[in-house]
């Protein structure tokens, strides 16, 4: 195994700075909405985790957008805070707004430059794209000295307009360019070789650090990445898990530890204290509601575990024969603790420091009511059961409508039926619906108490652990004009858990709703940003 850069073999040339955008790449995949509260507590771990700069959203986009940078910007306490524009003036003196509390701030302004985008995106000539640029680093920088000029689109740009451009946005005033693979469509050869040209050719690139920013179409992203930077980027864009638009970005467990790893072949360094990466995992898991692949390298629940009796052998006589990277160093313990209905709170919070959780007080107490009444009913409570149940707490600690009790009339003696009572703004409301299903019966009771536009996109159930009384973990996604959100319910009663979900999503749209009054978000990042 090999060993990271040390302390004495450091240098500053050396240090790759870690850009995260899973509050604006990641949060504007479809689905994958957060609430402003969550937003928060995702940046607060970012930030604590040693994230260099944080970009923490789209300001322009909508109000709960640039409430969510403001508040973020107030309350960071290490990371620069930065926030996205478009070329336009408005949108980069809202940008600066939003981000005005932060200590240390930065815009980030983008304009696409290769002909396809200019063309039918844009509708523009290439030179009014060119003095577009120079406008727009010139009015970035009368807010802030941190300026990051984005070539969108760059891999597909030619490469003449693409050093005149980031040549203008240098001499304009931008310390960071980002050459983005948008569409995903570069290979990692590709990619590094069109660093070293820019450098090369770019007169004044001395005075800028470069960025990198992949996406995964060609699952390339991470490759991409890393050969950029040997290319001469010194700054990655990335995110938790890899999410992001369509395929995602490239993510950033992966892109550090690949380079802690690979030290010999990649001799670069970050600020990343890489044994928080499992919790940070999670918690985007949990607040976004999109599950992380089982076999996902770094933080996929199956990226240690080691199930052939071959493997299983050398792992008993040493851990390298199998193991590239520790558990530990990823910020996964190795379990000891069996739990059930005898654990104490004591234990339980043992447990989920083990699992990479921290809770407040309250969610604390919260998730060990609910572990004793899943500890009640089921006889093994495994790690995935609580995993469930605690990224059932984060994701719904705010909602406003909640499950009080369920009752369901199912078989081949239809019309199936269900009696549903919810909790909504604090008022117990009853009601009966029938349905083609059991499970259509429970969507028909919700919304005859709640009634709604939205349209079910996706509803999918899958076994938490194994046996019959597994919990059973269902997602639904609800679709309402412009937006799309996703939401998990867990329960081992898989119509509680399609309830759950169901509400969970509702209570998420309502959530959106009313924070982006007259926002028009969706439509914004679908068209204009990769
Ligand atoms: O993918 C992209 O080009 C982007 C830019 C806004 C940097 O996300
Ligand atoms: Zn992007």
């Amino acid at each position: 195994m090999t060993t990271a850069t040390t302390a004495e073999t450091r240098s500053d040339k050396d240090r790759v700075v870690i850009f995260d955008t899973t509050l604006r790449d990641g949060e504007q995949c479809p689905g994958a909405t957060m609430t402003h509260d969550e937003k928060l507590e995702v940046a607060e771990l970012l930030d604590e985790m040693g994230v260099d700069i944080i970009e923490a959203g789209f300001p322009i986009a909508s109000e709960g957008d640039f409430a969510a940078v403001q508040e973020i910007a107030r309350r960071s306490k290490n990371a620069v805070i930065c926030g996205l524009s478009r070329a336009a003036p408005k949108d980069i003196d809202r940008c600066a707004e939003a981000i005005r509390p932060a200590t240390r701030k930065r815009i980030h302004t983008f304009l696409s430059t290769s002909p396809v985008h200019m063309k039918w995106k844009l509708q523009k000539e290439p030179h009014e794209v060119y003095e577009m640029v120079i406008a727009q680093v010139t009015r970035a920088r009368s807010h802030t000295d941190d300026v990051e000029w984005s070539a969108e689109d760059g891999t597909r740009t030619e490469h003449d307009f693409l050093c005149r451009c980031v040549e203008a946005a240098i001499n304009a005033g931008a310390t960071t360019i980002n050459i983005p693979d948008t569409v995903g469509y570069t290979t990692p050869e590709e990619y590094a070789a069109l660093f070293r040209m820019v450098r090369e050719r770019v007169p004044n690139a001395d005075r800028a650090v470069f960025s990198v920013h992949c996406h995964d179409d060609l699952g390339m992203a991470v490759a991409n990445s890393l050969a950029g930077v040997t290319g001469g980027a010194r700054q990655v864009e990335c995110t938790i898990n890899g999410i992001g638009e369509r395929a995602g970005n490239a993510a950033l467990e992966e892109v550090v530890m690949a380079i802690r790893t690979r030290n010999d072949v990649l001799p670069f360094w970050t600020g990343i204290d890489a044994t928080m990466l499992t919790r940070a995992s999670k918690l985007v898991s949990a607040a976004t509601s999109f599950p992380v692949q089982y076999n996902k390298a770094i933080v996929g629940r199956n990226a240690f575990a080691h199930e052939s009796g071959i493997h299983q052998d050398g792992m008993l006589k040493n851990t390298q024969t199998y193991e590239i990277m520790t558990p530990e160093s990823v910020g996964v313990k190795q379990t000891s603790l069996v739990m059930g209905k005898h654990s104490g709170r004591h234990a339980f919070q043992h447990k989920l420091e083990e699992l990479g959780y921290k809770l407040a007080s309250n969610q604390l107490e919260d998730a060990f009511v609910r572990f004793k009444a899943l500890a009640d009913r089921k006889k093994h409570i495994y790690d995935e059961d609580i995993e469930a149940l605690v990224d059932e707490e984060i994701a719904h600690e705010h909602d406003r409508i909640t499950l009080t009790s369920l009752t369901v009339i199912a078989g081949t003696r239809g019309p199936q039926s269900a009696t549903l009572e919810l909790d909504i703004d604090g008022r117990q409301q009853t009601v009966q619906a029938t349905g083609n299903g059991p499970v259509d019966a429970i969507f028909n009771a919700i919304k005859a108490l709640v009634p709604h536009e939205a349209v079910l996109e996706l509803y999918q159930v899958h076994a938490v652990t194994e046996g019959t009384d597994a919990q059973a973990e269902v997602s639904v996604r609800l679709a309402q004009g412009d937006y799309s959100v996703t939401s998990r319910g867990a329960d081992p009663d898989t119509l509680v858990a399609s309830a759950k979900a169901y509400l969970g999503a509702l209570n998420k749209l309502i959530s959106k709703q009313s924070r982006n009054v007259g926002g028009n978000r969706r439509r914004i990042h679908s068209t204009d940003v990769g």
